[in-house]
């Protein structure tokens, strides 16, 4: 992906992934958008192709990644580390209703993404009436430095007394490896201005080896999108170099059968390749 333009190629997946969400209980009926359950069924006949082909369950790594990033995100918020989160590109994902509502005031949570996809999320939020005053949703556009709509700008609302977390998901592979790198330095260079800092992103390595099912969902994908995908790791040594050459600390990429969240998932074909990347801004 080189550009804006391209990107905004990707708001479409963001029905699809919402209305999975809704499907599968992690979602609220007024988040579901307009084309949503149009859009799901085209995917879910691609899930169910790639099923039969390869024998790889997009549904379970689907599900794993969504439940590795609450669990971890579970975690910090729970042990106090963290108590407000920035979501780039949250989509129609509903993690930002869904955590303000478990943890109430103890938690302020930021939901982004480009501005029309910002303004629908907005609009099904308030028409639900699932607002809350710790939650909220602005544009943001991550491949800018800076500027209004940029998280540079964005952190400058937030408290600087309160850890943060930032979270990214289903967004990366669709950045070429420039971009992606520079999208990573924005976040680490954020996250070192809070007194503790932390990044939690789904994550590919071409070491999980992906074979035949991997090649068909990403080719379908690509079509669908008109951009490239991109798996950014070789493997997990590689990663950590990359991502601590972006400026973060310590880095976990957590496979699916280590945490107990998603051990189960990672039993099924497909719920077993892909990482919940974690890290840190400093180095533990
Ligand atoms: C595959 S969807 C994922 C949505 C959500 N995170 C989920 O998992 O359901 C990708 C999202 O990335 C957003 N997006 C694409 N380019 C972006 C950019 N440059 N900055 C912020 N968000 C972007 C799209 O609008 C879309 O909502």
């Amino acid at each position: 992906m080189k550009d804006r333009a391209d990107s905004e190629q990707v708001s479409p997946t963001a029905f699809a992934t919402g209305y999975f969400w809704y499907r599968h209980g992690l979602s609220h009926p007024g988040l579901v958008g307009p084309e949503g359950e149009r859009l799901y069924r085209r995917f879910r006949l691609l899930m169910g192709l790639v099923k039969g082909v390869s024998g790889m369950s997009i549904e379970a790594l689907m599900l794993a990644r969504h439940k590795g990033i609450d669990a971890i995100l579970a975690q910090h918020v729970e042990a106090g580390r963290v108590g407000q989160v920035v979501e780039i590109a949250a989509g129609l994902s509903a993690r930002g209703w869904r955590f303000t509502e478990r943890y109430g005031k103890r938690l302020t949570y930021v939901e982004t993404d480009l501005p029309h996809m910002a303004a629908l999320k907005g609009d099904l939020i308030a028409r639900a009436g699932l607002q809350r005053p710790n939650h909220r949703v602005v544009p943001l556009d991550a491949l800018l430095d800076r500027g209004p709509r940029s998280l540079h700008e964005l952190a400058k609302s937030l408290d600087p007394k309160q850890g943060l977390a930032i979270i990214t998901e289903g967004l990366m592979s669709y950045l070429d490896p420039h971009t992606a790198s520079a999208v990573w330095r924005r976040i680490a260079g954020t996250l070192h201005a809070f007194p503790f800092g932390v990044y939690l992103s789904d994550t590919y390595v071409r070491s999980d080896r992906y074979g035949l099912g991997g090649a068909l969902f990403r080719g379908v994908i690509q079509r669908f999108v008109r951009g490239r995908m991109h798996v950014h790791f070789e493997n997990v040594p590689q990663a950590t170099r990359v991502l601590q050459a972006a400026g973060f600390g310590a880095v976990t990429m957590h496979a699916p059968r280590d945490l107990e969240a998603t051990r189960e998932l990672a039993a099924v074909r497909g719920g077993d390749r892909v990482r919940i990347l974690e890290a840190l801004a400093t180095a533990s």
